[in-house]
């Protein structure tokens, strides 16, 4: 298994967040965590690039325990997180936004500026601009193209589709296919469930604290209940 996120508990100060969540993903896969307001995805996610401290469990990359290595050690070892709320710097431009996100790489970084910009051209047009005056959908895609400075193994994104336009969505989610595609292992957050449960090869479901379920995206996005729950009962999707 690439990643093992192995029944962590998390708390902040008395109150647990995670109640012993256990999460796998196999290398290629995209894994999706959904649920409800405060169930506990962005938590996860933080824990796992070490944002977090965990009371109880590990967390496993490779094999290997990252449990107490710090977090800039863990994008050393392949784990890269585009953060909730973008977290571009405003004051910088697109390129420097972009060399921001490979600080820790010593290596020539040009094929990785061409990458972002092919997958991304609308930021290749802007590259000049200061982040803080982008859009959110490009801020969005910046965020992403930064994390993937860091030539990560595994992809972790909180909430890419949020506050975006549909359009710009369904953009977000394909690039999110295509970077996948190009050999990158995907754990994936959203409240956009019926996208992310079609996009997923797995999924599962938190509800607070707690994983409830767990199946391919497929079998979700068409179990009546997970419908109900999650995606406002509509089965067109
Ligand atoms: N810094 C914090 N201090 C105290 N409680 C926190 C903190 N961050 C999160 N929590 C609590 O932990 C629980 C899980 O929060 P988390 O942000 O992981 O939920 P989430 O599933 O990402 O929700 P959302 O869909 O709203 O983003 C919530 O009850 C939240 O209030
Ligand atoms: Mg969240």
């Amino acid at each position: 298994m690439l990643l093992e996120i192995d029944d962590i508990s998390v708390y902040y100060g008395k109150i647990a967040a995670l109640k012993g969540i256990s999460v796998d993903v196999a290398e290629g896969e995209i894994v999706a965590l959904i649920g409800a307001n405060g169930a506990g995805k962005t938590t996860t996610l933080k824990t796992v690039s070490g944002l977090r401290a965990v009371t109880k469990g590990a967390i496993r990359l490779r094999g290997q325990d990252i449990t107490r290595v710090p977090g800039h050690k863990r994008v050393a070892l392949g784990l890269c997180q585009a953060p909730e709320g973008r977290g571009v710097f405003p004051g910088l431009t697109v390129l420097e936004n972009l060399y921001m996100g490979a600080y820790i790489r010593k290596d020539e970084l040009k094929a990785d500026i061409d990458r972002v910009f092919t997958l991304f051209p609308r930021l290749a047009e802007r590259k000049d601009q200061a982040g803080g005056t982008l859009s959110g959908g490009e801020q969005q895609m910046l965020a992403i193209g930064r994390a993937l400075m860091a030539q990560p193994k595994v992809l972790l994104l909180d909430e890419p589709s949020m506050g975006l336009a549909p359009k710009v969505i369904q953009l977000i989610f394909q690039i999110i296919k295509e970077i996948n595609e190009q050999g990158v292992t995907v754990l994936l957050v959203e409240q956009n469930a019926s996208q992310a449960l079609a996009l997923a090869d797995r999924a599962y479901v938190l509800e607070t604290g707690r994983v409830v379920r767990s199946a391919t995206g497929r079998e979700l996005l068409h179990d009546p209940s997970v419908r109900a729950a999650y995606l406002g009962g509509d089965v067109s999707a």
